[in-house]
């Protein structure tokens, strides 16, 4: 049949209740394992309300990870955002790009110059967290060159295990070993210094000592590469990979004033954290820090539009006389007018100040039902984002070798409850909007899900 009556014939068909097989087919999956795919089979979402999702065969699960990719943190359904979108499309859908803008786009600069942290005040918009990335860093390079104090620098520093995006630039400053293969070759003038890590650190040094070590590995690193080469540093304020890395805030303070030093610009990632994830804003403000630029997307649309921006200090925009570098969809009216009522929503209802309150709440029921459990090693989070870190022996915090975290987390599915793993530990971010007893119900289905895993391996004997 020819392409094109194939296409049409597709698209003519009512959905069927099993479509497994042609999303096999027809779609290349994002970083699932092709094994995990053929086990469990792609999630086929067909709507969704509150913090419900319920699949085409009719199965409901509670959505404790916004949506996988932690973006949807207000909910399924909700008819404001999606008139958001729906308004905006009719009265301007598109202006173009360059210098063409529109009333939503400014007004949602100058909210994000408002309520990031420091003198961040300057945005360049996109349609994702990578893109966002990639602009951060074109904008430290064309900053530290065009002002000409270092006329030559063209290096950025990242961190082991960060994960910064997908497209070539954010891919080279990403370390997480389970996607970082698959980009060689990479960016030339990206190296890499060690991150400050919760629970087990390759040093096994206390959790204060390592992020000691690495704070002056950076020092190290900025003077192996020569300081009037390297633009920038990027780091995320709370790191994703093996779950919901915290670093002490002395760490933060320490790599503030190495950058001053160096002229370095610090680039905070806040794509996953940032728009109240963490209970605030922005994660850096748990830490007191003041990011030259700062990149974001994810939540900034609650998912229901794509868009990112990276957010630059006026003393880094100011000497760029010509930003070479363009996106169409850089600034899309639509998108903005979602991000302005996701972020007015969020003000209005103080969805950030009670994500904040409950992390505490939520840490100590996992702290009391969960880090117990005999294949638990750590729990750890804050706001609405959480890590439980397995060990396959707490005495030595060693890492199962098996498909035990994988385990918990089907275990899980067929309950009804969707988390995230990344490396050793199973990910909870419930969207903002989950009720008090959507979450300590669903922490008791977790807690309850460990229990049989490790009960039916035999790992629960202590
Ligand atoms: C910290 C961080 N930066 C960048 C990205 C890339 O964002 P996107 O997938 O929207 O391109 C992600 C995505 O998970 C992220 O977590």
């Amino acid at each position: 049949m020819p392409q094109e009556q194939t296409t049409i014939a597709a698209l003519s068909q009512p959905p069927s209740n099993d479509m497994s097989g042609e999303a096999v087919e027809h779609l290349i999956f994002a970083v699932t394992d092709v094994e995990d795919l053929r086990r469990n089979g792609p999630v086929i979402l067909a709507q969704g309300s509150g913090i419900r999702v319920t699949d085409l065969d009719g199965r409901s699960y509670v959505d404790m990870i916004g949506s996988g990719s932690r973006a949807n943190s207000l909910g399924y359904g909700r008819e404001d955002l999606a008139r958001a979108y729906h308004d905006q499309a009719l009265r301007m859908h598109f202006p173009g790009t360059g210098n063409f803008t529109t009333e939503p786009t400014i007004r949602l600069a100058k909210t994000l110059a408002q309520i990031t942290p420091g003198d961040l005040s300057r945005c360049f918009f996109t349609s994702g967290g990578s893109e966002a990335v990639e602009s951060a860093l074109k904008l430290a390079k064309a900053s530290q060159q065009d002002s000409g104090r270092k006329p030559r620098a063209y290096k950025v520093i990242s961190r082991w295990n960060a994960y910064h995006g997908s497209t070539m630039g954010a891919m080279s400053v990403t370390n997480w070993l389970s996607v970082a293969q698959s980009t060689e070759p990479r960016v030339p003038g990206v190296s890499f210094v060690p991150s400050p890590k919760n629970y087990r650190n390759p040093l096994g040094l206390s959790e204060e000592s390592f992020a000691e070590v690495c704070a002056r590995a950076l020092e190290r690193q900025i003077l192996l590469e020569g300081p009037d080469q390297v633009a920038a540093f990027i780091a995320e304020p709370v790191m994703q990979a093996d779950g919901v890395q915290i670093a002490p805030r002395s760490y933060w303070e320490q790599v503030r004033e190495i950058c001053d030093r160096y002229g370095v610009y610090l680039i905070i990632d806040e794509v996953i954290c940032g728009f109240g994830r963490t209970g605030k804003w922005f994660a850096s403000e748990h830490f007191g820090i003041r990011p030259d630029l700062m990149t974001m997307a994810k939540a900034m649309t609650a998912g229901y539009a794509p868009m990112g921006c990276a957010i630059a200090a006026e003393a880094v925009a100011a000497p760029i006389g010509h930003f070479r570098h363009v996106h169409t969809y850089s600034g899309h009216p639509a998108c903005a007018a979602v991000a302005n009522a996701v972020i007015a929503t969020k003000a209005k209802n103080g969805l950030v100040e009670q994500a904040g309150a409950r992390g505490p709440r939520i840490l100590a029921q996992l702290k009391a039902e969960v880090e117990p459990l005999a294949i638990v090693g750590q729990v750890r989070g804050l706001g609405h984002w959480h890590a439980i870190e397995f060990t396959a022996d707490k005495a030595t915090r060693a890492v199962f070798t098996d498909n035990t975290v994988v385990a918990v987390r089907d275990r899980l599915r067929r309950k009804g409850v969707m988390v995230g793993i990344v490396g050793q530990s199973l990910e909870i971010a419930p969207p903002l909007i989950a009720t008090d007893t959507e979450i300590f119900d669903a922490i008791a289905i977790i807690a309850e899900a460990i229990r049989e895993i490790a009960a039916e391996r035999g790992l629960d004997r202590g």
